[in-house]
């Protein structure tokens, strides 16, 4: 028998890849549940090439008798619905940074650390990384094993992508501005982003760096060995889909 699970924030960039992946790999799902906000009740979201389902409201929905909720909404959203998805029982894998850094949920990377993953039984709630932290963990994870690694400098070149379906609009909207010589307007991000680069992912921190290079810090520490020192520095850069 198979899992029944939910994708919560179905409708966004982090959901439509997750129900891709779980077409594509053949997750053993008997049912899937695509849901978003109220605004998008009724809409189709694809499950592989051939499946789709209409999204439903997140609102309106009961996680009793589902196994597993995979959350892409962001952190309000999390705060408002991960524990009670948690306590209908179903096991919840959240993607927003809201329970990163709790010391009652385990911050997986499979391929580094599945090991800690047991920890989720506390509060049926299993994090994940931000997008760097996650594909840099798995390229230091074998160093570390062999070499102890004491310390990392690292920059990351992030596509708009990682700001969601509003980051992607925003970037093809200016791109097109720019060409056809109409008004710019910045909405999602501070500075122009279309034939630009922006220094700044996140609210910027006491010290001057943002809170994307701190995720980056305190994560790595998290998954991987809290005596790795991290200097992060994290770039937004033209680009529909693809970090570097
Ligand atoms: N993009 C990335 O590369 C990336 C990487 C790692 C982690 N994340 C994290 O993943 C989360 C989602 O990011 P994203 O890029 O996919 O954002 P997005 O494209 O803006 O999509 C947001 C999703 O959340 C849904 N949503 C918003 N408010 C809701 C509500 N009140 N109730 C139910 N659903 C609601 C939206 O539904 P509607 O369409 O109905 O509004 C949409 O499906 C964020 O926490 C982000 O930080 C993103």
């Amino acid at each position: 028998m198979g899992y029944r699970v939910a994708v919560v924030g179905a409708t966004g960039q982090v959901g439509r890849e997750m129900l891709n992946i779980l077409a594509e790999r053949e997750f053993p799902a008997d049912e899937i549940a695509a849901l978003a906000s109220s605004r998008s009740i009724g809409k189709d979201v694809h499950y592989g090439d051939d499946r789709v389902i209409k999204a439903k409201a997140l609102e309106h929905f009961d996680f009793k008798g589902w196994d597993i909720a995979l959350f892409a909404a962001g952190s309000t959203v999390a705060k408002a619905w991960a524990p009670k998805a948690a306590a209908a029982g179903c096991v919840v894998i959240d993607n927003s940074s809201l329970y990163r850094m709790d010391k009652d949920v385990p911050l997986i990377v499979p391929e580094v650390n599945a090991d800690a993953i047991d920890g989720y039984k506390a509060r049926n709630i299993i994090a994940n990384p931000n997008c760097s932290t996650a594909q840099m963990v798995v390229a230091l994870k074998p160093l570390h094993d062999r070499a102890r690694i004491k310390r990392v400098i690292v920059a990351t070149y992030q596509s708009v992508s990682g700001a969601g379906n509003a980051g992607m609009d925003e970037l093809f909207t200016q791109t097109r501005a720019v060409f056809v010589n109409d008004p710019l307007e910045n909405k999602k991000f501070t500075k122009q982003i279309a034939f630009n680069v922006i220094p700044h992912i996140d609210v910027f921190l006491e010290d001057g760096s943002t809170k994307e290079e701190w995720k980056m810090v305190v994560e790595t520490q998290k998954i991987l060995d809290p005596a790795i020192k991290v200097q992060a520095t994290c770039v937004r850069v033209p680009v529909f889909v693809g970090h570097s």
